[in-house]
This record gives C-alpha cells, sequence and structure tokens, in this order.
C-alpha cells in the first residue's frame, strides 16, 4: 500500500519533470530572440501566443473570494496556495458556511471546510488552483468545482512523508448532478 502510494507519487514528480523538459525548447528559442534583426516583426508576435502559457488569462485572473472558519488552518494553507499560484484572495472570515454552500448551489453531502467564489463559479474544497484555472479558461456552463471531503495530499492537506491519497475533483453541472473533472493522486 505504502509503496504503492510512493510510486505514484514518483510518477507525478516524473510527469512534472517531463513537462519542465517539454518546456525547456520554447525557452531557448526566447533566450535567441534578442539576436534576431528588429525588423523581423513575426516571431515576437509567435511567442506570445504559445497555447500552452495562455499570457492573457494568466494576468486576468478574477480574484477570488474564499469563506472559511477563522480558526480552520488548513483552509489559510489552501489560501497561501492560491496567492503562490497567482490569484488574488479575498478571506471571508465566517462560521456560517452552510447557507453560503446551500446560496452557491454545493451539492448536499459534498461539502469540505472552506467555499469560494471566482468568475462567477464556486469552489468548494481543497481543489488544486490549475483545476480552477482551467475552470475558467474552458468556462463550462457550470456552477463551479468540488471536493467533497479533505483528501490528503490536496493542496492545503499536504501529509508530511508527501503522500497523496486519490482523490477526484468535480465539475457541479447547472442541474446540480456531479462528473468527474479531475483526477490526482494516481
Ligand atoms: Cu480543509
Ligand atoms: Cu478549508
Amino acid at each position: 500500500m505504502r509503496i504503492n502510494y510512493l510510486l505514484a507519487w514518483g510518477g507525478a514528480l516524473a510527469a512534472a519533470l517531463g513537462l519542465a523538459a517539454c518546456n525547456a525548447p520554447a525557452t531557448t528559442t526566447a533566450a535567441v530572440e534578442p539576436a534576431i534583426p528588429a525588423t523581423n516583426i513575426a516571431a515576437p508576435t509567435e511567442l506570445t501566443t504559445n497555447p500552452a502559457q495562455p499570457a492573457a488569462v494568466q494576468s486576468a485572473l478574477p480574484k477570488i473570494l474564499v469563506h472559511k472558519s477563522p480558526s480552520c488552518g488548513c483552509c489559510s494553507a489552501w489560501v497561501d496556495h492560491l496567492r503562490h499560484t497567482g490569484f488574488e484572495v479575498q478571506v471571508d472570515e465566517t462560521d456560517e458556511l452552510e447557507p453560503i454552500r446551500k446560496r452557491l448551489g454545493v451539492p448536499y453531502a459534498k461539502g469540505s471546510c472552506h467555499t469560494a467564489e471566482v468568475g462567477g463559479y464556486v469552489v468548494e474544497g481543497h481543489v488544486p488552483a490549475a483545476d480552477i484555472k482551467r475552470l475558467l479558461f474552458e468556462g463550462p456552463k457550470a456552477k463551479g468545482l468540488v471536493l467533497p471531503g479533505m483528501p490528503m495530499g490536496s493542496p492545503g492537506m499536504e501529509s508530511p512523508d508527501g503522500r497523496v491519497a486519490p482523490y477526484t475533483v468535480e465539475l457541479i453541472g447547472m442541474n446540480g448532478t456531479t462528473t468527474a473533472y479531475a483526477q490526482h493522486g494516481q
């Protein structure tokens, strides 16, 4: 069991490293760029339209409002995760989360420890920032994302030994039903 987790974690690391390697050629191109004569106007345009790094979306991230209990430690850790990944975060400290969940359409029994609002969507629980960015980028007709409970290894729920339990972020449809949106830790 434990070895499986370690293998999964190693795989995720390898994937992350592989991704970094994939980006290397683009970095090289950028470094060479200044040597190209100023009369060449096509190259700089191409650089800004790399679909893997939508610069316009990155700079236009909407502010995220996080409703959390003042005493919730893992909630604060999730807020830190959001800030580290480029979000401007406004925190609303409250112990009355249930009415907020109800108003925003979080399905009953799918709740977690904090509830956020961003770009017209609700985000419930320790959802990775990458999933929120994908949601904002894709803009599906949906209420938002939910990660029920507090899975070990999700952002803000990191364990000392780095283990990540498999978990699934779900998309909340307009009718309140949920479908799998992103798998993590497997
Ligand atoms: Cu939590
Ligand atoms: Cu929380």
